[in-house]
């Protein structure tokens, strides 16, 4: 592609998202499931029908809906995620991840003054900010969503060799923690794999408030062997002994990397294992790019928490680790460091 392309399609490139928000908030895709003319959907959200059908095309521009005779109809591959009610809904995620990712170039422009305003910043900051529960608390329907929707699958196919393996013992129950977990989507799926597991879900008291109440939702074998794990995992007891720890995009908030590691080693049977997944950025964090745009407001609001590269691979070496391994994947959440080790035997 020639400069002057790529300048002209960056131009672009924000309309994508603003037609796909308006017409979330406005839960126009609720009524496009089947083939419907504009006016019905705009009878139905009562919304203007002529400007309703310039949205419709510019949607179908982009192939998320298809338009055959004047009818419009949300295409198959974004049915269940662009619908509020479907349990692959990503619709709160979405809504949520594009306030925190995105920033206007007002934001931006008045973080980059050399005197940015101390008022405004203040209330801002306070809602953005990563390390304090109440953020995380809002953004538990947007975890739910997330996992539900887009990383559940692929995670549970980075910690079914181990489980299997574990599952596979002669020796019976085995132990797990999701250390930072965000919902209970994951431990779910792994209870009714592995019905000799016990899953340790550790969070902030108010994720965890969230999770509990959805826990009639599973089914109450699972119930039994699911411990929750509440509080800030700098300062409670972590529980143990684990076979596995798994701790997915939740190590940023470590007080102390190392310090945290040596902890949940102690927490270990001799030769358990912990798995880690999070990002590595490169490239002096010029690299990946999907993480260094994406993570660019959070960073910009205080929030500049990405691991470099390998970070967590020294680290757990530093703390006496064995067998430290890390892969590089590409997942459906961007470019990925997954990282092994084990406790000595
Ligand atoms: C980015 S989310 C990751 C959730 C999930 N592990 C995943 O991979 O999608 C970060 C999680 O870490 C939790 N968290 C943040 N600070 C924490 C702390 N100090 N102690 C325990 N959990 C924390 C948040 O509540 C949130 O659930």
């Amino acid at each position: 592609m020639t400069a002057s392309k790529q300048l002209l399609e960056w131009v672009q490139a924000p309309i994508h998202w603003n037609l796909l928000q308006a017409a979330l908030e406005l839960k126009v895709f609720d009524f496009l499931l089947q083939p419907v003319k504009a006016a019905y959907v705009a009878e139905q959200t009562r919304l203007n029908p002529d400007k309703l059908g310039l949205l419709l095309d510019a949607l179908a521009s982009l192939g998320i809906l298809h338009k055959r005779q004047q009818r419009y109809q949300l295409a198959e591959q974004y049915q269940s995620l662009l619908s509020s009610d479907d349990p692959r809904s990503m619709v709160a995620n979405l809504l949520h991840m594009a306030k925190v990712k995105q920033m206007s170039v007002d934001r931006i422009k008045q973080l980059l003054a050399a005197t940015p305003s101390a008022a405004d910043d203040a209330s801002y900051q306070s809602r953005m900010n990563f390390r304090d529960a109440n953020f995380w608390q809002t953004a538990s329907d947007n975890l739910l969503a997330f996992h539900r929707s887009t990383s559940n699958d692929y995670v549970l196919g980075l910690i079914e060799p181990w489980a299997d393996k574990l599952a596979q013992r002669a020796v019976g129950d085995w132990q797990m923690l999701d250390l930072g977990a965000g919902s209970e989507t994951l431990a779910s799926s792994l209870l009714e794999r592995y019905p000799a597991l016990t899953l340790t879900l550790q969070d902030l008291p108010q994720s965890i408030d969230c999770i509990r109440q959805r826990l009639d939702q599973l089914p109450a074998d699972s119930q039994t062997r699911l411990n929750l794990l509440a509080g800030d995992f700098n300062k409670i007891e972590l529980g143990g002994l684990y076979d596995l720890v798994w701790s997915s995009m939740a190590l940023y908030f470590a007080n102390d990397l190392d310090g945290l590691l040596m902890r949940l080693k102690q927490q270990l049977k001799p030769g358990g294992v912990m798995l880690s997944l999070h990002e590595g950025l490169y490239n002096e964090r010029t690299q990946p790019s999907y993480h260094v745009l994406g993570r660019f407001a959070p960073a910009m609001n205080g929030n500049d928490l990405s691991f470099d590269q390998c970070e967590i691979h020294a680290a757990l070496q530093r703390v006496g680790f064995q067998a430290v391994a890390t892969e590089k994947l590409a997942t459906p959440f961007g470019p990925m460091e997954l990282t092994t080790a084990q406790r000595a035997l």
